[in-house]
Formats: structure tokens, C-alpha cells, sequence
């Protein structure tokens, strides 16, 4: 009798703590029905062989090729799905101006269903074709286009995690772009919670939604005191962006009197499912405020290297106690992709601990102790993003989501440098996270369904 749905026979990288990243040779992977690894079987174990007879044949086995490996699928804390749109384009001027000059007359159009639409299939499509098999969404102040956006994550089969955004405030708003006023933004928000939830139950991987405020300055207390209370409510994800440039930092403190991470925190806006956006000038008690709360951290180095006017201390952060996970912030970041990003958050690092002044003597250059590891790095983009939205994914553990990427490190065009048979796996893990590009992606899984080959 056949107990598992797929056994999948192969080699597989998975995070065993923040530093250490485990291989799992040539492993036996039992998913269930409900697309769980049920049972993971090494090559020594007696049930290896016992299993191997029984299914070896059968098509819900599947065995990697020499040269393929799994890895974990991505989870990509934060992406403005609408801003695919202008994805590589518009990165010439700060934060401020970009939202101005670009991003609300982008975000305006997607009042337009079938341009929303459109948009959306493609953005949904090239993460998974990247690897992203959990996305933290921000959609646009449109309810009907953010809930196609949610749909489409259905359909697809990727878990979206999506957000109608909020900003009501006629101060920092154009006239073209903000929700009609407060009630409406928040009458909107609720039954958008309600239209997910229902969608929700007819998907296998989850569909969740997400109470968005955009950030503090595009959103008048009202509306950030009912955002807090109907996230309480309906127990739901908050997302926002939170301390991320000088300018939005100063704004805020202006504003309240206190740094962004207290005054949403007065609003109820810090929970266990809450994740903020980049908080680049967290102070110690900002941090504490984030670890006692549960407020996970996403980081975006790209984005950050455009807009933050700093380098976030993540190292820092992370030995405080806060989650923290690993986001593309599309179009603040120009890449959909996470290896992308995992690799600029090891290259930022390297440049804050170093400092980049060669005018100053080079021990006065940086900040010790804030390099991270590639380790460490993918650590962010799979089981730091899985505890930061409190899900079973992001390892190859049992009782983990079977969401994974399948890794090809012989395609023709993006052949990886692999020259000795006996390579050692910790070596090979390294050259596929710095060198894998999307034709090295073959198959993508989730929740124990092929949502993606080439
Ligand atoms: N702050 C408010 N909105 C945005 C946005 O769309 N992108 C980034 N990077 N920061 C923001
Ligand atoms: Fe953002």
C-alpha cells in the first residue's frame, strides 16, 4: 500500500540555524496528501530501501538527475507587485521624489482591471520562475485589483500573502492616488479581509490577507487605528514599511515624537504577524520593541542601496533576537529574484563592516562585526522568512511545506562550474547560491504541487 502522495530521491540544502546550512545526501523526501514532508528517510535508515522498492516504479516518484539538487523555495518578505511594472526603470532620485515622479502615477493606472491583471499574471509567474514560492505582497489602494492579485496567487499556486494598500492622507497624497477617506479605506480593508479568507478555503497552499498600511506618513491616525483594530479582529498579517530613509525617519519623528517602530506600536500595528519593511534606523529600543512584539524585520539590500541612505546592521539585529527575512522590495529593488538579493545582503554587509571611505584610515572605516555569511544570507531567504510570517516552510524539515526549488546546474546556457565528481557539497551549495540564474531553476513546488518548469 502506498502511503505518500510523491517520494522525491535526491540531494537537498536546508538551514539548521542562522550559520549553518545542512546537506542532506542523496535523502528520501515523503509527502503527504496535504503536500507535507511527512517523513525524511536517509540513505543508512532500513525504511531507505524498503521504500525505494515499493515506489521506485510508480509515478509519484521522482528521483533528481546527477548535477540537479533541491533547495528550499524563497520567500520574498516584500514585494509592490503593481511596480513590476517599472521594474529596472526610475532608480535615479531619492525616496521622496521616486514615489512622486514614478510610483503613484504607476500605481494610479491599476484602477484598470485587465492592466492590473495583466501585470499581476507576470509578476506572479517570473517569482516562481525565480524561485519565490512565498510572497509578501503590496497591491495598489484598489480593492478589485488587489483581489485579483490574490487570485491569481490562487490560480498559480504560489502562497500569497496580499495587501490592498492604505494611504488616506490628503497631506502626503496626490489627488490621482489615496483611498476616497478613512472609512471608505477601512470599509475596503475589511472586506477585502473577508473576500481573501473565503478565497482562502479553496486553495491547497494558502492565500492570506494583509492589513497595509503603506507607511506612516501616507496614512492619517484614523486609519492607522483602524488598521490595528482590524488586524486584532480578524487576526491577520500587517505589513508596512517602517524607518527606512532619513527622510521617512525624520518625517515620522516629527509627526509623533518617537521613531516609526513606537508609533505604529501606539496604533496596535506591531503583532506577532506583523513584517516591516527595511527599518534601517532601528535603535536598541526599537529592536526590543520588535523582538517582545514578534515583529519580524525585512530586509531589502538591493532597495536599500538606492534609497535607505544606509546600510541596515543585520548582524546587529539578529543577535538581538528579532526575525528577520529576506525581500526584493520590486521596483525599490529592480530584481524579482532572491539569489539576487541574498547575494547583495552578504555584499552590503561586507561594506558596512569595512566601511568605504579610503580617505579615512581603514580601522576607522566601518562598523566591526556586521559581515553576515552566505549562510546566513539564504538563512533570510528561506527559514528566517518562514518564522517571520510564522509558517511551516522555508526548511526541508519534516512538518515543513514541500516547497522547493529543483536546481539544474548543467543547463547548456548557465552551466555552473563543476568540475570534480567529488566536489564537496558545502562548495557546490555555495557556487549555486552566487551563481544560479533563472535557466537554472528547472521545477518549482508548492505545497506538493509542480507550480513551475522549464
Ligand atoms: N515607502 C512608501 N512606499 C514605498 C515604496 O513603494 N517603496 C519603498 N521602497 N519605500 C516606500
Ligand atoms: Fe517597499
Amino acid at each position: 500500500m502506498k502511503t505518500y502522495t510523491h517520494i522525491f530521491q535526491g540531494t537537498a540544502f536546508s538551514s539548521k540555524s542562522p550559520k549553518v546550512v545542512q546537506t542532506l545526501k542523496d535523502h528520501l523526501f515523503c509527502i503527504n496528501a496535504g503536500g507535507m514532508i511527512e517523513k525524511i528517510i536517509a540513505p543508512d535508515d532500513y525504511d531507505y530501501q524498503v521504500l525505494l522498492d515499493t515506489y521506485q516504479d510508480d509515478e509519484s516518484f521522482h528521483r533528481l538527475a546527477d548535477g540537479q539538487y533541491f533547495l528550499p523555495g524563497f520567500i520574498d518578505l516584500h514585494v509592490h507587485a503593481p511596480q513590476w511594472a517599472q521594474a529596472g526603470t526610475a532608480l535615479d532620485i531619492p525616496l521622496y521624489d521616486w514615489l512622486n515622479t514614478y510610483t503613484f502615477p504607476i500605481e494610479s493606472k491599476f484602477s484598470d482591471l485587465d492592466f492590473a491583471k495583466n501585470v499581476y499574471q507576470d509578476v506572479v509567474s517570473t517569482l516562481l520562475a525565480n524561485g519565490t514560492t512565498t510572497a509578501l505582497y503590496f497591491a495598489t489602494v484598489h480593492k478589485e485589483a488587489s483581489l485579483a492579485l490574490a487570485d491569481i496567487c490562487a490560480e498559480k499556486g504560489q502562497r500569497g500573502l496580499v495587501g490592498k494598500v492604505v494611504m488616506d492622507n490628503p497631506d502626503q497624497t496626490p489627488d490621482y492616488y489615496r483611498d476616497a477617506d478613512s472609512e471608505t479605506a477601512l470599509a475596503d480593508t475589511e472586506e477585502f479581509i473577508l473576500a481573501v479568507k473565503e478565497l482562502a478555503k479553496k486553495t491547497k497552499q494558502g492565500v492570506y490577507p494583509v492589513v497595509t498600511p503603506r507607511f506612516i506618513p501616507s496614512c492619517t491616525d484614523e486609519v492607522l487605528n483602524g488598521l490595528g483594530a482590524l488586524a486584532a479582529k480578524h487576526d491577520t498579517y500587517i505589513q508596512s514599511h517602517c524607518s527606512e530613509s532619513d527622510w521617512e525617519h525624520g518625517y515620522v519623528r516629527e509627526r509623533f515624537g518617537k521613531n516609526d517602530a513606537f508609533a505604529l506600536h501606539d496604533f496596535g500595528l506591531l503583532r506577532k504577524k506583523s513584517v516591516m519593511a527595511h527599518c534601517n534606523f532601528l535603535d536598541d529600543r526599537d529592536a526590543e520593541l520588535f523582538a517582545e512584539t514578534g515583529t519580524a524585520v525585512c530586509h531589502c539590500p538591493i532597495s536599500n542601496a538606492y534609497f535607505a541612505n544606509s546600510v541596515i546592521p543585520i548582524a546587529q539585529l539578529h543577535s538581538k533576537g528579532v526575525e528577520i527575512g529576506l525581500g526584493s522590495d520590486i521596483s525599490g529593488g529592480f530584481s524579482p529574484s532572491l539569489f539576487d538579493n541574498v547575494r547583495q545582503a552578504v555584499m552590503s554587509s561586507r561594506m558596512l563592516e569595512d566601511g568605504v571611505n579610503p580617505a579615512l584610515p581603514a580601522e576607522e572605516r566601518g562598523v566591526p562585526h556586521s559581515r553576515i555569511t552566505l549562510n546566513e544570507a539564504f538563512y533570510l531567504a528561506t527559514a528566517g522568512g518562514g518564522e517571520s510570517v510564522s509558517l511551516p516552510i522555508g526548511r526541508l524539515e519534516e512538518n515543513y511545506a514541500w516547497d522547493v526549488q529543483v536546481i539544474e546546474t548543467r543547463v547548456a546556457a548557465a552551466k555552473l562550474p563543476l568540475y570534480d565528481a567529488n566536489e564537496n557539497l558545502q562548495d557546490i551549495f555555495q557556487k549555486i547560491i552566487y551563481l544560479v540564474r533563472p535557466e537554472n531553476i528547472r521545477e518549482v513546488w508548492v505545497q506538493g504541487e509542480k507550480v513551475h518548469s522549464r
